[in-house]
């Protein structure tokens, strides 16, 4: 029986507030932002654990060397090399590509544009020259074709193209292999190499049902990343000739690259590659079955057929819109309001009822703002 003396009370009292804290505190949330905030899996964390590790500097850790000749494999190259994220992936290909004073050819949304901080100009002295990126991301082969067969001499030499698959801001969309080989024959013809950021394109190679050595066949340089919907915790690979990427280890020496013995990280990202890339087609049917249920909620814009991958954007029609998401984080999901417009990701983190759960709560939180 409890005994409701004083001094039981307060005890009582305390542990009812530490009980609604710690319920407050694990409360569901359903976190859409990205797929940057997926965790790693169990398996992965056994083999870090248990990795085999050395000096990548000598190249002595058998782990990353084992993840950079599986991703040659994959992405059918003559070499890998890991990098710390897709950014370096995209700055080293662009310094191992260009000379300073070259220009290279990216879409006007291109994320190495609008998202990498310029490092291209800032570390390699490189211009971005914009081409129109459309609806799909496609880069407009007559504006490529103009900047390659420039009428007004001098002009800075274009030293690559770049061509981002899927396409980030236009919503994760997927861009074909003839896509891409349009403007990878175009870019050839001129003799210009043309660099992939895949920074997610298994989310396209799972999409097309298509292997990423077929993909990628007529690029020469691809950079993908291991941390986003694959779910390891660390590390993008560039994949290219042996040329290219021996040009690109001591680039990413300079830029204080070096990995020592990363063997640790390159553990969790064999499991990536070898396990987690065919269920990124879950992610695909729970952002299409999101985009389903928002385009029903009043207030929101969206055509779900646009959604291709994992990423669904979509157009609020509500003012306050940083007060609605911040509203709708109280209420336990959690987006993102990006120049483009709201995204919500789907990814390795996130199961089917979790979209089911979320979609009340959204029509809930946006009836509140109308
Ligand atoms: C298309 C694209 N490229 C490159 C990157 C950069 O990758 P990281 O964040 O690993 O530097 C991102 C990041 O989200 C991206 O979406």
């Amino acid at each position: 029986m409890i005994d409701f003396n004083r001094g039981n009370a307060t005890i009582s009292v305390k542990l009812v507030v530490r009980g609604l804290y710690l319920m407050s505190k694990h409360k569901r949330i359903v976190d859409l932002r990205s797929d940057t905030v997926t965790l790693p899996t169990q398996e992965m964390r056994n083999a870090m654990a248990e990795a085999e590790l050395g000096d990548e500097a000598y190249e002595d850790d058998p782990s990353i060397n084992r993840l950079e000749e599986i991703s040659a494999e994959m992405s059918g190259k003559e070499a890998g090399l890991l990098v710390s994220s897709g950014t370096m992936g995209n700055l080293v290909a662009a310094l191992a590509h260009c000379s300073r004073g070259d220009q290279m050819i990216v879409g006007h949304r291109a994320h190495c544009y609008i998202g990498e901080m310029g490092g291209a100009s800032a570390h390699g002295g490189i211009i971005f020259r914009l081409v129109d990126n459309d609806e799909r991301g496609m880069l407009d082969l007559t504006q490529v074709e103009a900047l390659l067969n420039p009428k007004d001499e001098p002009q800075p030499k274009t030293g690559m193209i770049e061509f981002e698959n899927t396409h980030g801001s236009t919503g994760g969309r997927v861009l074909t292999k003839e896509d891409m080989l349009k403007v990878s024959k175009l870019a050839h013809k001129h003799g210009i190499p043309m660099h992939v950021d895949g920074a997610r394109i298994f989310n396209a190679t799972v999409a097309l049902e298509m292997p990423l050595s077929d993909l990628v066949q007529g690029a020469d340089t691809v950079t993908f990343c291991l941390s986003k919907g694959l779910a390891a915790p660390f590390g993008s690979l560039l994949c290219g000739s042996y040329e290219d990427i021996n040009r690109a280890k001591l680039i990413k020496k300079s830029l204080g690259g070096g990995l020592r013995q990363a063997g640790v990280m390159a553990a969790a990202g064999i499991i990536a590659l070898n396990k987690m890339v065919d269920r990124l087609s879950e992610d695909h049917e729970n952002a299409y079955r999101l985009a389903l249920g928002l385009a029903e909620i009043q207030g929101i814009e969206l055509n779900p057929e646009d959604v291709e991958t994992n990423q669904v954007y979509f157009n609020v029609k509500i003012d306050n819109q940083p007060q609605l998401l911040n509203e709708l984080e109280n209420n336990g999901v959690r987006g993102l309001i990006l120049d483009e417009g709201w995204r919500f990701v789907t990814h390795y983190g996130i199961v089917r009822d979790d979209i089911d759960w979320a979609l009340p709560v959204i029509n809930k939180t946006f009836q509140k703002f109308r």
